[in-house]
């Protein structure tokens, strides 16, 4: 049996197409043309958000890490408002500072972010003069490369061999050589606007007068969230620092580029966690986290070469982690990044910057008392940012598998315990007893299971093609009720990942399926 991976564009295409076609993801207002940079999941998506969402919940909330001193650490959870009050993204650094370039392409209406553009130019021979013209595309789009690769060797009319170009950073050019580009998607040069700061913030109204006093915020990120909350959660439960916040839930950016699926999108969901700990333990703290987030990313499949740990470099950190210890980053091998890697999680030393501008700003005194210190300081806080749509695309990429041998040749192999559907039970054919049989076994799992993920039963159609809906789903393991089951009590129990089949006395169905999910 040959399982073969192909992790380019193509594979791209076909999960893509399998994720419409199975129902895990819809594109948003698809019926009116869609809208861009928004996303729907269906049945199978929306579970499997859930089940990463709930092991993310369980393995930092209700049963965290274990820390350096061999207890677990203390974490509690919470749900703030997606709006806040806008002094809050004043505070932070968003109304400000939240801004991405933007470069507007005035041929094709094409917006791109400048950081993202690169551009190719010819180095003149001896003799020669500078072909002034260059041609952009965007970085990591091979395809596009060498379209304008094509380009510029018919404009400067001969074959560009290695060494002829160079590729500059767009965001970096001087501003009088942006007339000489042809944009990625433009046939004539000058048509690419200079680039313009453009906030990322969504923003609406609050009550009836619409003006700039009643001017608010969707939040960018769920960790501004956390901090407004942190005295809150001192004062009301148990917790002593060191320890977190966690919390859940959607987070808007109007991205100047959404694209790759759901990879970058203007309404996504993170899940983050922000540690308060003694500034003079953040560095122990940083590493810690740090550490323990990549293991959970391997723990629920993510194993393998397609997962790295990559530390920024000084000139990459954000304002508030310049003064910290560091930050790293867990990054995964997406079909569109490859043979490179783009961000699934962050992990910063925010240091006190957010406590200490919501306490300047709110004037609400955010300091923390040690009594174990005899000491009042604020705390300092170590971040690790998990992006919860962002970590669905990775394990469907992960999970997405091609055999050939097979009738239907798609697989999704999914880690049990993030799999949508859990177990499913087919009758072999609709009559002699086998649907009885069948729906009383589904019920058994379903009243075990049920809680984790779907239990599924399907009487229809050939068994083949019952299995192969299963794989496209990704349920690791079917049982079917078949002749043999109404004399000895058996039934066949059919791997995912390798197809095989094995019989199993009905009674231990349950166990199986129990030793399969690992609970
Ligand atoms: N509180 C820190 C923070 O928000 P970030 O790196 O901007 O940091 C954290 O976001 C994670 O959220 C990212 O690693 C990524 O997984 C996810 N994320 C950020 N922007 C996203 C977008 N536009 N679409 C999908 N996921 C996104």
């Amino acid at each position: 049996m040959s399982a073969e991976k192909t992790p380019d564009s193509k594979m791209m295409e076909d999960l893509v197409s399998l994720c419409k076609r199975r129902g895990f993801v819809f594109p948003a207002s698809e019926i009116y043309g869609g809208i861009n940079g928004f996303w729907d999941y269906g049945p199978l998506g929306a579970q499997l958000k859930n089940n990463l969402r709930d092991a993310w919940w369980q393995d930092n909330v209700l049963m965290p890490p274990t820390g350096p001193d061999g207890d677990p650490v203390s974490v509690v959870g919470l749900d703030s408002a997606i709006i806040q009050n806008p002094k809050a993204w004043v505070a932070s650094g968003h109304v400000g500072g939240f801004n991405d370039p933007m470069v507007d392409c005035r041929e094709s209406k094409a917006r791109y972010r400048a950081d993202h553009l690169r551009v190719v130019k010819a180095v003149p021979r001896e003799g020669e003069a500078d072909a002034g013209r260059m041609f952009a595309f965007l970085e990591g789009d091979d395809a596009g490369f060498e379209r304008a690769l094509k380009k510029l060797g018919k404009y400067v009319k001969r074959d560009l061999g290695k060494g002829d170009t160079e590729i500059l950073s767009f965001e970096g050019l001087d501003t009088q050589v942006i007339p000489m580009i042809v944009g990625p998607e433009a046939t004539e040069p000058g048509s690419l606007t200079e680039p313009r700061m453009f906030n990322l913030m969504f923003h609406s109204y609050a009550g009836a007068v619409q003006d700039e006093d009643s001017k608010v915020y969707l939040r960018p990120e769920t960790a501004q969230g956390i901090f407004l909350n942190y005295k809150n959660v001192l004062d009301t439960s148990r917790v002593r620092v060191p320890f977190g916040i966690a919390q859940v839930g959607k987070s808007f950016r109007n991205e100047v580029t959404p694209r790759n699926f759901i990879f970058r999108s203007r309404e996504f969901e993170q899940m983050e966690l922000e540690w308060f700990c003694h500034p003079s333990e953040a560095r122990q703290w940083f590493e810690f986290w740090r550490d323990h987030r990549m293991n959970w990313w391997k723990s629920i499949g993510l194993a393998g070469d397609n997962l790295v740990l990559r530390q920024h470099d000084s000139d990459e950190l954000s304002h508030y982690a310049k003064a910290g210890v560091g930050t790293a980053d867990v990054e995964y091998r997406y079909p569109f990044t490859a043979p490179g890697f783009g961000e699934l999680e962050g992990i910063a030393h925010r240091t006190d910057f957010d406590l200490a501008a919501h306490q300047q700003h709110s004037k609400a005194k955010l300091e923390y008392f040690d009594q174990e210190r005899n000491e009042r300081y604020l705390p300092h806080v170590i971040e690790p940012a998990a992006g919860l749509t962002r970590g669905v695309l990775a394990i469907l990429c992960e999970a997405y598998t091609r055999d050939e041998s097979r009738a239907s040749p798609e697989i999704m192999k999914f880690h049990p315990r993030v799999a949508p559907i859990k177990a499913a039970v087919f009758p072999l054919v609709n009559k002699d007893g086998m649907p009885e049989v069948a729906q009383k076994l589904h019920a058994e799992l379903r009243a075990k299971f049920g809680r984790l993920g779907m239990i599924e039963t399907d009487p229809k159609q050939s068994i083949g093609k019952r299995y192969a809906r299963m794989d496209e789903a990704g349920c690791p393991v079917c049982f079917t009720i078949d002749g043999e089951t109404m004399t000895d009590q058996s039934v066949t129990a059919r791997d995912r990942d390798t197809g095989a089949q094995e019989r199993v006395s009905i009674e231990k169905v349950s166990d199986y399926v129990a030793q399969k999910l690992g609970v």
